[in-house]
């Protein structure tokens, strides 16, 4: 745990951590506990799909009987009626910072004024944000205008993609530790020791499928974040076209759609190969005019 936050936060902070958040009245920002995350789950429903990320990851969070949900303070400006509600790993160890910080809100004055506050988000320390496009301008200009130690700008956007259905016939397997390094060669955003460690824990703690060789080898697989979101999806280049991404799509978004977790992943627009995939499974643009960005401030 973060300990020099949850001390900042414990001074002066309006939004609060779990062991400060009984001393202040219901009306204040807070740090979500026990039945509000079940409650906070609900409300997020009636926003997907651009509360997908924050909406997958409580409801792993509410079922840590199946999962081994990450660490995750769950902020909300107030409660119980809140406009902005941010997921922030807990940071044990470097490596978690490279776990992205979710943000969902309803209201871009409240955000604003939220992640402006420096106990909320750390803006001295390496961050990566997962956030609808919609509220992009309103992070990089919190961050350029007010933080002159960003010394890096990075961003991505994703389509998001969804999916209720399911089935195929092929035998697959799961991933394991001995397969992180494999994983972490091929990833576009892997190869660093931080990477090693967020795909170590994914593999550790939430599904997972891969096609496996003669030899046991994976030559196909597809990881869950801890937000649920499906990602990762790589096939060896000697093994494509043979429809192992097709079957590991299928068999994971059924195995998360019987669990009882939202179906979805992110997708780059130039991603045609990607796109015509899950399009031909049955997945559908969740909202045409949503895009999830992320963004990256400061050297790891
Ligand atoms: C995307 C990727 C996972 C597809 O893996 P795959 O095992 O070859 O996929 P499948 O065999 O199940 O094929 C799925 C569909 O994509 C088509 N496809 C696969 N590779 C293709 C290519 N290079 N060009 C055009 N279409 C292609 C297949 O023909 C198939 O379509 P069909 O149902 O009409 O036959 C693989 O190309 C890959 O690893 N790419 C790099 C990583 C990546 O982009 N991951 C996705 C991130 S969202």
């Amino acid at each position: 745990m973060d300990h020099r936050l949850l001390l900042n936060a414990s001074a002066l902070s309006p939004i609060m951590y779990s062991q400060y958040s009984r001393k202040i009245s219901s009306k204040s920002t807070m740090d979500l506990t026990g039945e509000q995350l079940k409650k906070a789950e609900t409300q997020l429903k009636r926003y997907l799909p651009s509360s997908l990320q924050v909406y997958g990851y409580l409801c792993f969070r509410n079922r840590s009987d199946q999962v081994r949900p990450d660490p995750v303070s769950v902020l909300v400006d107030r409660w119980p009626e809140f406009s902005v509600l941010i997921c922030k790993p807990l940071c044990e160890q470097k490596g978690d910072l490279f776990k992205d910080i979710l943000v969902f809100a309803k209201n871009n004055a409240i955000l604003e004024e939220t992640i402006r506050n420096s106990y909320v988000i750390d803006w001295t320390r390496y961050l990566c944000f997962g956030i609808n496009s919609l509220h992009m301008g309103i992070l990089t200009a919190v961050a350029s205008e007010k933080y002159s130690l960003v010394t890096e700008h990075d961003s991505l956007v994703k389509k998001p993609f969804s999916l209720f259905f399911g089935s195929s016939g092929i035998s697959i397997g799961s991933l394991d530790e001995s397969h992180v390094a494999l994983v972490n060669g091929t990833w576009k955003f892997g190869q660093s020791e931080v990477a090693v460690r967020m795909i170590r824990n994914m593999i550790a703690n939430f599904p997972s499928c891969c096609v496996l060789d003669a030899e046991a080898k994976p030559v196909s697989w597809i990881l869950t974040y801890a937000s649920g979101s499906m990602g990762m999806l790589y096939t060896l280049p000697e093994h494509r076209g043979k429809g192992y991404a097709k079957v590991l799509v299928s068999r994971l978004a059924k195995r998360l759609h019987s669990a009882g977790y939202p179906v979805y992943c992110f997708i780059e627009d130039e991603n045609m190969v990607s796109y015509g995939l899950f399009k031909k499974l049955g997945f559908n643009e969740a909202d045409p005019s949503y895009r999830e960005s992320w963004f990256q401030f400061n050297d790891l």
